[in-house]
């Protein structure tokens, strides 16, 4: 039986299409109601819009769960690497050994930065945000790694995901490097993802970097709890932009500035700011949260909080564990994760927060695993688009492989002026 759904508007009544998703979760496909009916429907934020049907990752924010095509994150965190985890967004199953290696070697030839791409980091202001500058020189790539005509159009693009992939983590470790003043450290083919970026980062020639397993382990988990979150607000700014048709590097820039955002991906470091305004303040997360649960007052607790999920984030509860035993195996004492915990314990058990469905997010541990790295407050969003990649990447293929593809363009109600007219400047009063 066909399910559809009954619409009555001014006496008329419209039938309204049921589509089901795999997991049994349904929606009014309103594809022809403007053209049958003559409405629009309204949803600011979008909170109750979906913008396409995907088969990348699987969300049920009452019940917890997060899947990428299918594999609990959690058993992804436990046994895959971002590498892996990146293949399989990108093309929708797990690689055999031989793909896997393919996958790699690609990753490793498109690891270098245009030499002629130094200079436009070195301009930058010494202060400049590392998003700002990620955003730019990812669009800036499109300059410098033009298409080639002669290749295919599936070469081209597997190029385009390998360079990305591969160059927007020398690109991050570059700028660091080069905001220091300190020399560049190329990537190097005999190191895994994680460990070539945490070489390029860390390494100097007065003080050698050894790469540890244990910040490595914690990376890779880092990354790939990062790596989809299907229609988040960077990844519809990509789908959106990428729906103009433009090139692959402007629509991942786009993404960037919106992860950029305090309430998207930069809470890692608003967090972590919060935790140590907190720690200035005497270490009582008390006053926060009753600013937090102030109307008049435009505060929130950082890193709680979301707008699917209405328990725990199953982000944040792996990224805690990770928390908690990279800092035990580096021996690190860092208060900030003791006031996290107090802070925690507060606000779950705080009437406010219990009937907003407020719970802590990826961000509420993730900043204090990234400070235990080494990694500086101002690019932990960098962290966060890194990991977030692939899943822009498979989000953007597979919204160019739809048939039912559309330029992303919404609509409104106007609520200004209805027509008037123009008055000469010297008729006014
Ligand atoms: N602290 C205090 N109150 C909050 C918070 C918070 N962190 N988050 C939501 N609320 C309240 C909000 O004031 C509102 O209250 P009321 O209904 O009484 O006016 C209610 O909860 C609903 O808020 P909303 O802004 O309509 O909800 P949303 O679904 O748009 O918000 C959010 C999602 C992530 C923007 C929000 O929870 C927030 O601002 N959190 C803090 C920032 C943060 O941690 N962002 C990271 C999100 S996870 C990483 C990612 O995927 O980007």
């Amino acid at each position: 039986m066909e399910k559809k759904a009954t619409l009555t508007v001014n006496g008329k009544t419209y039938d309204i299409p049921l589509l089901i998703g795999t997991e049994g979760e349904m929606a009014l496909d309103i594809s022809t109601l403007r053209q049958k009916t003559g409405l629009i429907t309204l949803d600011p934020g979008y909170a109750n819009t979906g913008s396409c049907t995907s088969s990348i990752t699987f969300m049920d924010g009452e019940k917890g769960i997060l899947r990428y095509r299918g594999y609990p994150v959690e058993q992804l965190a436990e046994y895959s690497s971002f590498r892996e985890t990146a293949y399989l967004l990108i093309n929708g199953e797990l690689p055999s050994a031989k793909e896997l290696e393919r996958f790699s070697l690609m990753l490793n030839d498109h690891s270098l930065v245009h030499e002629d791409m130094r200079s436009f980091f070195e301009n930058f202001p010494r202060r400049a945000h590392p998003m700002g500058i990620l955003s730019s020189m990812v669009n800036a790539l499109r300059a410098f790694y033009p298409e080639i005509p002669e290749r295919s159009e599936e070469e081209e693009i597997n190029i385009t995901f390998a360079r990305l992939l591969s160059k927007v983590r020398t690109m991050a470790a570059v700028s660091y490097k080069i905001s220091r003043g300190h020399k560049v450290v190329y990537p190097r083919h005999d190191l895994s993802y994680c460990a070539n970026f945490l070489k390029m980062m860390f390494d100097s020639p007065v003080k050698p970097y050894h790469v540890h397993d244990d910040i490595v382990d914690a990376l890779n988990v880092f990354w790939i709890l990062h790596a989809d979150h299907e229609q988040n607000c960077s990844t519809a700014a990509v789908r959106l932009v990428g729906s103009a048709r433009v090139n692959l590097y402007a629509a991942i820039s786009a993404g960037i500035c919106a992860l950029w955002g305090p309430l998207h991906g930069g809470a890692n470091q608003a967090v972590v700011e919060m935790l140590q305004d907190i720690q200035d303040s005497g270490g009582d997360p008390a006053p926060f949260i009753a600013r937090a649960r102030d109307k008049n007052d435009p505060f929130r607790l950082m890193g709680f909080g979301h707008r699917v999920y209405k328990t725990y984030d199953p982000r944040a509860r792996i990224m805690e564990k990770v928390c908690n035993r990279v800092l035990k195996k580096l021996k690190i004492h860092d208060p900030l994760l003791d006031i996290a915990k107090r802070l925690e314990e507060m606000a779950v058990n705080d009437p406010y927060f219990i009937d907003h469905h407020l719970y802590p997010n990826v961000d509420f541990y993730s900043g204090i695993v990234l400070r235990a790295m080494g990694i500086p407050l101002n690019m932990f969003p960098v962290m966060f688009a890194i990991g977030r990649l692939p899943g822009w990447i498979s989000q953007w293929k597979e919204s160019m492989e739809d048939p039912k593809w559309k330029l992303h363009r919404p609509r409104q109600i106007y609520t200004g002026l209805q027509k008037r007219d123009y008055i000469p400047v010297d008729q006014r009063g």
